[in-house]
């Protein structure tokens, strides 16, 4: 049984075995106490083990990190905390770890120390809770998107298009690196390759999710994707996992809609299944607040925030109107923005930031940006400037959501594709369904991480994904 199924048990006569890697060994008097965990629950069952019971070379190996299985019966609890405890016939150690070499000795370690040590974190509380966390997440993505009648479409990993046209791909090839061959151009011909063609991994599943809603109306992908990005922030990570729903009949305004209820929807999810582990990152984030500066503290508590995110309305509001709102605030007259405002620019980082947390303290989606700015596939506005795109920002995150309505008109996907240099016998197949039984339609992109970052109240992306790749990190 589980720790957390066993912790749930009343005392019986019955014997039980606790198979789970021990966090601590407390020796008093004659007794020691053997805090275990088997990573099914924040929760350790404590072990107790009266004098005589066990023998001293067994008991020698049970330290911190080590795993064992213990055999005993479970009985109320004499101390705090717990309801029952386990009252220790004989212990079996699996594995021993050597206190002198096992890092995870018990006080508290840096978060920096831990990305080191990345293949041993999980055992630690931290890192235990956020993974279950986004597990629970990711759970919560495939049951509102099953109960909502979504397919979930698999796109592939290899592809051989840039859906964002930004150029950040990782190239797949089977060529050799040193003297590749070449063609008469002397450029590397790619023919020769396995896929005779270049080929990268997926940036976004988008362009082939479009073409599972041309048929299914509504599917989702959920699969990773990887960037060669070189930014090195805390929001960014060469490989990533995205949630692209996509569907048929929606409009810019379904779009908006479907992304807010579906983000409540998580976040309610994980405040309703997560308490437990919720709560012990938040009590984390406390003690973290209180080395900060009074005016750098939260006002809100992990739980207020996805509490705040469920029961308020987003607001929403045009690229344009935030150009405004910017123009006029104290930060860009007293020229506190690194990057000027004018109508135009990329929105940065500090631009999202002074709107969502500064402005509207709450979620915000940005729509209708100009089309420089955004993604060739972008249905275009009659005003001939703008996109309706659509951006959902969040407290503390920024960009949590990117997404749009489809160009559906297939003389103006052209034109746009020529605009950016898209070839088009690159994708010839996505242009074929503005061709055949064209319709209007819309989807976006939900980076998970970002998700999992705010639902955890974590402050760096690497922290929130088991094994994470930015640049120059690739561990395992
Ligand atoms: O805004 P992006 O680039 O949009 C797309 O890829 C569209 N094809 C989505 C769609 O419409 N189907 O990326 C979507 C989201 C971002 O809002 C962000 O949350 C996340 O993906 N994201 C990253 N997360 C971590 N690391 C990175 N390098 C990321 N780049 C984007
Ligand atoms: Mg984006």
């Amino acid at each position: 049984m589980q720790i957390k199924e066993l912790l749930q048990q009343q005392p019986a006569e019955q014997e039980v075995i606790v198979k789970a890697w021990v966090r601590t060994k407390r020796v008093s008097s004659s007794v020691a106490f053997i805090a275990l965990n088997d990573g099914s629950t924040i929760h350790n069952i404590q072990a107790v083990v009266e004098e005589n019971t066990v023998s001293e070379d067994v008991l020698k190996l049970v330290t911190t990190g080590s795993c064992v299985a213990v055999t005993g019966k479970l009985i109320a609890s004499q101390g705090q905390g717990q309801a029952v405890e386990v009252k220790v016939k004989s212990i079996e150690v699996y594995g021993t770890a050597d206190p002198e070499k096992y890092p995870l000795q018990p006080k508290k370690h840096s978060l920096e120390f831990l990305r080191e040590i990345a293949h041993l974190r999980p055992r630690t509380n931290t890192f235990s809770a956020i993974l279950r966390v986004r597990h629970a997440l990711a759970f919560a993505i495939h049951k509102y998107f099953n109960d909502n009648g979504f397919f979930y479409l698999h796109t592939p990993i290899i592809t051989g298009s840039d859906a964002e046209g930004a150029g950040e791909m990782f190239r797949v090839t089977t060529l050799p690196a040193i003297n590749p061959p070449l063609n008469e151009e002397g450029k590397v011909d790619y023919k020769e390759d396995f896929f005779g063609k270049e080929t990268n991994l997926t940036v976004s599943g988008q362009l082939e999710g479009e073409l599972g809603a041309m048929a299914l109306s509504k599917i989702y992908t959920f699969g990773p994707t990887f960037r060669a990005e070189n930014s090195n922030t805390t929001r960014h990570l060469a490989e990533f996992w995205m949630i692209e729903p996509e569907v048929a009949f929606y409009e810019l305004i379904d779009n908006m809609n479907l992304a807010e209820d579906f983000i409540k929807y998580l976040v309610k999810y994980a405040l309703e299944n997560c308490g437990d582990d919720i709560a012990f990152l938040e009590k984390r984030l406390l003690d973290e607040e209180k080395t900060k500066k009074k005016e750098e503290q939260s006002e809100m508590s992990l739980t207020e925030k996805l509490k705040f995110v469920v029961e308020n309305t987003f607001e929403r509001l045009t690229y344009t109107e935030a150009i405004e709102i910017l123009l006029n605030s104290k930060a860009h007259k007293q020229n506190k923005f690194n990057y000027p405002v004018q109508w135009g620019i990329d929105l940065q980082s500090e631009h999202e930031r002074y709107l969502v947390e500064k402005h509207f303290k709450k979620p915000v989606i940005l729509t209708n940006y100009p089309k420089e700015i955004k993604a060739f596939y972008m249905k275009q506005d009659e005003d001939g400037k703008t996109v309706r795109a659509m951006d959902v920002l969040f407290p503390g995150i920024g960009e949590i959501i990117g997404g749009s309505q489809r160009e559906d008109n297939l003389e103006k996907l052209i034109q746009r594709t020529k605009e950016v240099g898209i070839p088009e016998e690159s994708i010839w197949w996505y242009l074929e369904t503005r061709k055949f039984g064209s319709a209007p339609h819309a989807g976006f992109g939900l980076g998970f991480e970002r998700l999992v970052l705010f639902v955890t109240g974590m402050s760096n992306i690497r922290d929130v994904i088991p094994f994470p790749r930015t640049p120059k990190s690739a561990e395992f």
